[in-house]
């Protein structure tokens, strides 16, 4: 099936069934308030610098779409609210422009409506397995004028494709063949299965210097395939696809595995990020960004002032959380967090809990 069509198909599926599943762990994550903080909330600033752009808070929405019509109305709702916000965003896998440049526009359209904010480009790994190259890389950049390029990992995805892109194999040697010939920033990028410590360190190996976490807990692509095997009638696919849903690493524990694999990298926290509480959560588990998909796609969908609105209470949220935490920069909440059940039994038996960075050892 080409690039387009499946795209609608996840579009329409992710707008109207419950593809979440799995939890974030973020319930396992308790930021410690500060009774008498000891600072003025004039003082507070929110403000962070990454990928060469300033943020007004460390929120991104992270890729989705491109390459139809509706896609492209999304990209420019959301496109026009995070330049509005002072925010920034990742367009959705520019394969399909690629492959069809006359769909170029449904991309290049997020830089018109966000002449200013944050843009990431976006292209997926079995692409560069299956012979894309510095060209590939170079005019999606070019394409949307982005500030960073995320290479998105979606094995799981892939393994309940019927037409899944299944071989994996030689990814992090074609990364380092690339890397110093790429003048923006690469993201290595989950897409809902998480980053787990070991790849996160041999991509820091090669020098990579920027993750994209997407943990599970949030939307399942495993479960988008369930329901895409169910509508072409594979049945035993699509019960594989129910019994695996939940599959991964859950954020709050896949922003800790790589934040202790890659102590100096940049880190969006995503995947099930739903509300200004999970944002903070994920700062403080270690992220410098948080960073979300599904919601944004729904009230996208219901239009500007939606997102609008829901993008500015985590704005509060984040604002209101290092009041509450004594932290003047949002790089301050990070460690100002108690982890229990679950979470730290797994960071201890993977034994990163020690090696990992603003992790719970007092910071004064
Ligand atoms: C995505 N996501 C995604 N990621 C990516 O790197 N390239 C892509 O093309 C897409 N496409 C896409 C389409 C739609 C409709 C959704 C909802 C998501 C994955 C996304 O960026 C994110 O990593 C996961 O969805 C987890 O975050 P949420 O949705 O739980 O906040």
């Amino acid at each position: 099936m080409k690039t387009p069509s499946r795209k609608m198909d996840h579009l329409r599926i992710t707008l109207l069934q419950d593809v979440e599943a799995g939890s974030t762990w973020f319930e396992y994550v308790k930021v410690v308030h500060r009774a008498a903080p000891e600072i003025n909330m004039k003082d507070v600033n929110t403000e962070i610098e990454v990928f060469g752009k300033k943020l007004k808070a460390p929120i991104i929405v992270t890729g989705m779409t491109g390459g139809n019509e509706n896609a492209a109305k999304i990209n420019a709702t959301i496109a026009e609210v995070v330049e509005e916000l002072g925010l920034g965003m990742g367009v959705g896998s520019q394969r399909a422009a690629i492959e069809h440049p006359e769909l170029a526009w449904t991309f290049k359209i997020a830089r018109e409506k966000a002449p200013n904010a944050l843009l990431i480009a976006n292209l997926g790994a079995p692409q560069l397995l299956k012979g894309y190259g510095i060209k590939e890389i170079r005019d999606a950049i070019e394409m949307i004028d982005a500030d960073a390029i995320a290479i998105h990992l979606n094995a799981a995805q892939e393994a309940f494709q019927p037409e899944g892109d299944l071989d994996f194999e030689g990814l992090i040697s074609k990364l380092a063949e690339l890397i110093d010939s790429v003048d923006k920033p690469i993201i290595i990028k989950e897409t809902g299965a998480g980053i787990d410590y070991d790849t996160a360190l041999m991509f820091r190996d090669i020098g990579i210097k920027a993750f994209d976490v997407s943990g599970s807990g949030g939307t399942s692509w495993v479960k988008v395939e369930m329901y895409r095997a169910l509508e072409k009638g594979l049945e035993e696919l699509a019960k594989a696809a129910e019994w695996m849903s939940d599959w991964g690493i859950p954020t709050a524990a896949a922003i800790a595995e790589t934040r202790a694999a890659a102590p100096e990298a940049t880190i969006i926290g995503s995947g099930g990020v739903r509300t200004g509480m999970d944002a903070i959560k994920a700062l403080a588990m270690g992220a410098d960004i948080a960073g979300l998909a599904l919601p944004a796609l729904k009230a996208a969908y219901r239009g500007k002032e939606e997102l609008k609105k829901y993008l500015k209470a985590m704005m509060i949220s984040i604002r209101a959380a290092q009041f509450l935490t004594s932290s003047p920069t949002p790089k301050d909440l990070k460690g100002k967090a108690v982890i229990y059940g679950p979470l730290k039994e797994w960071l201890i038996e993977r034994k990163v809990y020690d090696l990992w960075l603003g992790s719970w050892r007092r910071t004064e």
